[in-house]
C-alpha cells in the first residue's frame, strides 16, 4: 500500500477534514495558554547537521543509533530530519550568548524518527514542546510540569498520571552509572542482548528495559538516589514538595529514567490510561547541554500530539470539537439564479459569514447533498420563481423549517 502512488509514506499521514479541526483546535489551545507562562513561540528548521541531535541527544540512544533520517546532501554535508525540538532549540539559544538569559519557548511541529509504525507510533509525528533556559532550580521544574498539565486540562486530558524521578546532578552521572554497573556485574549474563551492549554504553537505560527478564533483576536493585549526593536527592525532594503545593498529583518513579542522554535531575513522563501499550503523552526533564564551549541548562517537555489526538478521542474530549461547517449553502436553479447568488455569496463572505455554493448547474438533489456535506447550518434556494417575486427561500437544515424573505435580510438572519 505504502508504495502507491496515492499513499503517503508507511507511518506518516495526511492530515485533513474533519480530524484537522481538532488539531487546529489543539494549536490554538496551547498558543493561548503559553503566554500565560511568558513563554513565546520559536519555529527552528526541520532539517540540521546530523551532529546537532548526536551530541545532544546521545550517540548511545536509540534515536542517535537507528532512528534519525540522515543523509549527505549534494555538498556531502551530513544532515538529519530532526527527531525531536530540544537539541534544535538549544543551537539557536545558545547563538544569543547572554540574550539567551532565562529564554521561555515553544514549539508545535513535525518530527522524524525511523520506528515500526503502529498505533501512536509513527515516522512523522508532532510535537507541542517547550524549553525553559535557566539554571538547575527545583522551582521552575515544578512550573514546567504544571503548565503541561494546565495544557492537558485545557485539552480535556485531566485524568492523566504523573510520573517523576530523579537522574542526578549532571557531575556525578558517571559515578552513578559506575554504582549501578557494580551492583548489576553479577547478573550482566541473564540480561537481554540490548542491555549487556548498554550495560558498558548506557547504563542507566538498562533500568527501563521493557524485557521482563530484565526488569525482574532490575526490581532487585536500589532505588538510583540511593547512588547520588545527598545535595541531588534534596533537589529532588524540593521539586516533588513544590507540586504538592500546588497540589498536583504524582507518583514517584525509581526506575524512570528517560531514553535522551541529555538529562539531569528531575524527569518524568505522562500517560493516558486510554492510550493502551504507547501510553505515553508526554517526557520531559530538566537537561545540561554541551554546545561548542558553551553548556545551556534548562527544562522542559513535549508532547506527542497524535498521541494527545487518541487520547482526545478515547476519552470523548474530541467530540466537543465541531468541524468548520459553513453557515450558508446556496442552491440555484437557473443560470440566473446562479449569477445572483454568486453576487451575494461573496458579500456574505466579506461581512463574516462562512458560505459556499454550487458553481455548476447541478440538480436541486445534487446540489442538496452538497449542502449536507458542507456540514451547512441553513441552505438558500432561489429559482426563477423566486427571482420573480423578490424573494429567496431559507431552509433551516436541522428543523427542516423553511421560509421566505428578501435577500437583503440575509446576512442579518444568519448572524
Ligand atoms: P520523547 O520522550 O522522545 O522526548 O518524546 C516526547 C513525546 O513525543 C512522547 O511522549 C510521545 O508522545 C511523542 N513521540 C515520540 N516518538 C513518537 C513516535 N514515533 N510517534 C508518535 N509520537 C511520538 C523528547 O522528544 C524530548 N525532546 C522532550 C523534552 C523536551 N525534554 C526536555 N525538553
Amino acid at each position: 500500500m505504502s508504495d502507491s502512488a496515492s499513499q503517503p509514506l508507511q507511518g506518516m499521514s495526511d492530515i485533513g477534514p474533519p480530524e484537522i479541526a481538532l488539531w487546529q483546535h489543539i494549536e490554538s489551545t496551547a498558543r493561548s495558554i503559553f503566554p500565560l507562562y511568558g513563554v513565546s513561540e520559536l519555529r527552528t528548521p526541520i532539517l540540521e547537521r546530523t551532529k546537532v541531535f548526536s551530541r545532544t541527544i546521545g550517540n548511545e540512544t536509540d534515536i542517535v543509533q537507528k532512528e534519525m533520517y540522515s543523509f549527505n546532501d549534494r555538498g556531502g554535508r551530513n544532515l538529519t530530519m530532526r527527531p525531536e525540538g530540544t537539541a534544535g532549540v538549544v543551537r539557536y539559544l545558545s547563538s544569543l550568548g547572554q540574550e539567551a538569559g532565562d529564554a521561555r519557548v515553544y514549539y508545535i511541529g513535525p518530527m522524524f524518527r525511523a520506528e515500526r509504525p503502529q498505533a501512536g507510533r509513527k515516522r512523522q509525528f508532532h510535537q507541542c514542546g517547550v524549553e525553559m533556559i535557566g539554571a538547575a532550580n527545583p522551582v521552575a521544574d515544578a512550573e514546567c510540569i504544571a503548565l503541561q498539565l494546565q495544557l492537558l486540562r485545557a485539552w480535556g486530558l485531566s485524568d492523566c498520571r504523573l510520573k517523576v524521578n530523579t537522574r542526578g546532578e549532571a557531575d556525578e552521572a558517571a559515578q552513578v552509572a559506575e554504582s549501578l554497573r557494580e551492583a548489576l556485574q553479577a547478573k550482566r549474563d541473564e540480561l537481554c542482548e540490548d542491555c549487556r551492549r548498554r550495560f558498558d554504553t548506557n547504563i542507566l537505560r538498562v533500568l527501563d528495559c521493557k524485557n521482563e527478564e530484565c526488569s525482574s533483576i532490575v526490581d532487585g536493585l536500589p532505588p538510583l538516589t540511593e547512588f547520588m549526593r545527598s545535595d541531588s536527592r534534596k533537589y529532588f525532594d524540593d521539586v516533588v514538595e513544590r507540586l504538592d503545593q500546588l497540589g498536583i498529583e504524582y507518583e514517584v518513579a525509581p526506575r524512570l529514567v528517560r531514553g535522551l542522554d541529555y538529562y539531569m535531575h528531575t524527569v518524568w513522563e505522562i500517560s493516558h490510561s486510554a492510550l493502551g501499550a504507547q501510553d505515553s503523552l508526554s517526557g520531559g526533564g530538566r537537561y545540561s547541554i554541551a554546545v561548542g564551549k558553551k553548556r545551556m541548562e534548562g527544562v522542559g517537555f513535549a508532547m506527542g500530539l497524535e498521541r494527545v489526538i487518541m487520547a482526545m478521542q478515547a476519552c470523548g474530549a474530541a467530540d466537543r470539537i465541531a468541524a468548520h461547517a459553513l453557515r450558508l449553502w446556496l442552491v440555484s436553479m437557473g443560470g440566473v439564479a446562479l449569477d445572483r447568488n454568486f453576487i451575494l455569496c461573496q458579500k456574505l463572505r466579506q461581512a463574516g459569514i462562512a458560505c459556499g455554493m454550487d458553481l455548476g448547474e447541478r440538480s436541486m438533489k445534487a446540489q442538496m447533498r452538497a449542502a449536507n456535506r458542507a456540514g451547512a447550518d441553513f441552505v438558500l434556494i432561489r429559482g426563477d420563481n423566486e427571482i420573480e417575486r423578490g424573494v429567496v427561500v431559507l431552509k433551516e437544515m436541522a428543523s427542516g423549517e423553511q421560509r421566505e424573505l428578501e435577500e437583503s435580510k440575509v446576512a442579518d438572519e444568519l448572524e
